[in-house]
């Protein structure tokens, strides 16, 4: 049988939470910390902070084995492993911002200098932190000890990035493609290992079938690799979709379909299917952040990442297409209504983070356009951050009157929305800029609907 560990987990958002959840569905106890009180106090409550498939109901299953705390001091003396998952937003220059990670370290050394352990305490960097992170980490750790009244303190740190994804967070981290761990210490890893055990072999109880026949990868390395294999995973598939983003705009020019040519280059098992949906572009809380974050620090060492600032500005114009492909049928946007299918910034998520919508809806606003928002999950939060734009809850509703729609979102929903209904619904010239390339153009169009996609003139 495997074995049983206490673990923490510092950060409860949406890898502090999903990871959580599933270290408790896998076996283990778990206690979260946040420093937010209200969003603990709401997790006591059964409240979650964000909308998460799956989330509530996992958490809710294990309900007995999570604990959701604010204070650090009781995980310290009592976890075997704790995990820092806090958030690492960009700084002003593109690097990754550290301090929460150096708080929770800091902190973590002055509680460790206070308790009396019989096993070094395993400190895991799951949030995406810079190569060196690692070293960092332990420095802040040892220097948070001598802070406390017993500076000798015994801790190992390692890497775990996470390669989840938001909507299917918790698929994802039942069913990861692999595992990735990088340290110094043997033994470290060897616990790791026996914690990820379940999912490794796949031996936990689960409704969410399919599962993969074989044993998920185990990778392990050193610190600096771990740290770096997240960043460049994340650049890579950032840079696979500006790929085929570029295509589309190609194939735009050239009368082809971009949808046939992903579809014949995704066969090659070379290249793969997968990430080469071309449209309005990446955004969310990850790509922008981790390929700017990459890019601070090769120019930190003095080399100049070519195809990386080439994948953001291919990603940056996509956006502004948008604008260029409404202009092309409205002429002006003055007093025009536009509007906008989806909000968050991928489906089955209520995250703004970097969310295309956003920029576009300010760009349309500063345009004299008048921008109406409809999202299944996220319309409330995006109203809170930017009022000038009216958010409706109904997508009919954002369609009365619009002279174009932009798809920006392709929710479940709005892929399948009822074209015609949309047609009679809107004023003329009725065009619908389709960012996800998700709605069949001559459906569109025998509904009455001009309609504008991304690389399938
Ligand atoms: P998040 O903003 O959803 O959650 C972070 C949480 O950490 C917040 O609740 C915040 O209150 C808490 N926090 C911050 N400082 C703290 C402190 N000193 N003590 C206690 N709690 C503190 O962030 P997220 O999206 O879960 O991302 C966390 C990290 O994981 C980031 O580095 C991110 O790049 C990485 N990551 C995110 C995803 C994703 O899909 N969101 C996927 C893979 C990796
Ligand atoms: C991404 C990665 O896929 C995860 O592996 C990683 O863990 C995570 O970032 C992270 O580091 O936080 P996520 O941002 O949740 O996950 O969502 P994705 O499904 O990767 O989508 C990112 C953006 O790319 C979205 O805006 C999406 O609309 C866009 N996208 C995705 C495309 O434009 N085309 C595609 O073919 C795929």
């Amino acid at each position: 049988m495997a074995e049983r560990f206490d673990v923490g987990v510092v950060g409860a958002g949406y890898v502090g939470l999903v990871t959580g959840a599933c270290m408790a569905h896998i076996g283990h106890t778990v206690t979260c910390v946040d420093k937010n009180e209200g969003r603990i106090e709401n997790l006591k409550r059964g409240k979650l902070p964000i909308y998460e498939p799956q989330l509530g109901e996992m958490i809710a299953r294990n309900r007995k084995r999570i604990r959701f705390s604010t204070e650090l001091h009781p995980l310290v003396r009592e976890a075997d492993i704790v995990f820092i998952a806090v958030d690492t937003p960009p700084g002003d220059d593109g690097a990754a911002d550290l301090s929460n990670v150096a708080a929770v370290a800091r902190g973590i050394g002055r509680s460790l200098s206070e308790v009396e352990r019989e096993r070094p305490l395993i400190v895991v960097n799951k949030s995406t932190v810079p190569v060196g992170s690692g070293d960092y980490v332990s420095m802040l750790i040892q220097e948070g000890a001598e802070e406390g009244p017993n500076g000798e303190v015994s801790y190992r740190v390692v890497s775990n990035p996470e390669f989840l994804r938001e909507g299917s967070a918790v698929y994802d981290s039942l069913f990861p493609d692999r595992i990735v761990l990088g340290a110094e210490d043997r033994e470290a890893l060897h616990t790791m290992r026996e914690l990820y055990r379940p999912i490794i072999e796949q031996s936990f109880a689960t409704e969410l079938d399919p599962r993969p026949t074989v044993a998920v990868p185990f990778v392990t390395t050193d610190l600096a690799s771990a740290e770096m294999i997240k960043y460049a995973a994340n650049a890579f598939l950032a840079t696979k979709i500006s790929f085929a983003n570029e295509i589309a705009n190609i194939c735009e020019r050239v009368g082809a379909d971009v949808k046939s040519v992903t579809a014949g280059i995704g066969l090659d098992h070379r290249i793969g299917p997968r990430f080469l949906d071309a449209g309005i572009g990446w955004g969310g809380s990850c790509f922008p952040k981790d390929v700017r974050a990459l890019m601070a620090t090769a120019r930190e060492h003095e080399y100049e990442p070519a195809i990386l600032a080439a994948a953001v500005s291919v990603n940056e114009r996509q956006r502004r297409l948008v604008i260029t492909k409404l202009q092309r049928d409205l002429h002006t946007l003055k007093g025009k209504r536009v509007a906008l299918l989806g909000l968050s910034f991928k489906p089955n998520t209520d995250d703004l983070r970097e969310a295309p919508s956003l920029s576009i809806a300010r760009i349309l606003e500063s345009r004299g356009a008048r921008v109406v928002g409809y999202d299944p999950v996220a319309g409330k939060r995006a109203a809170a951050l930017m009022p000038e734009m009216k958010v409706v809850f109904d997508p009919y509703e954002a369609l009365k009157g619009a002279n174009a729609a932009v798809l920006v979102t392709e929710w479940e929903e709005l892929r399948n929305l009822d074209l015609e209904r949309a047609a009679t619904l809107m004023a003329r010239p009725r065009l619908l800029v389709d960012g996800r390339n998700a709605i069949e153009p001559a459906a569109a169009r025998a509904a009455g609907l001009i309609y504008q996609g991304f690389g399938r003139e």
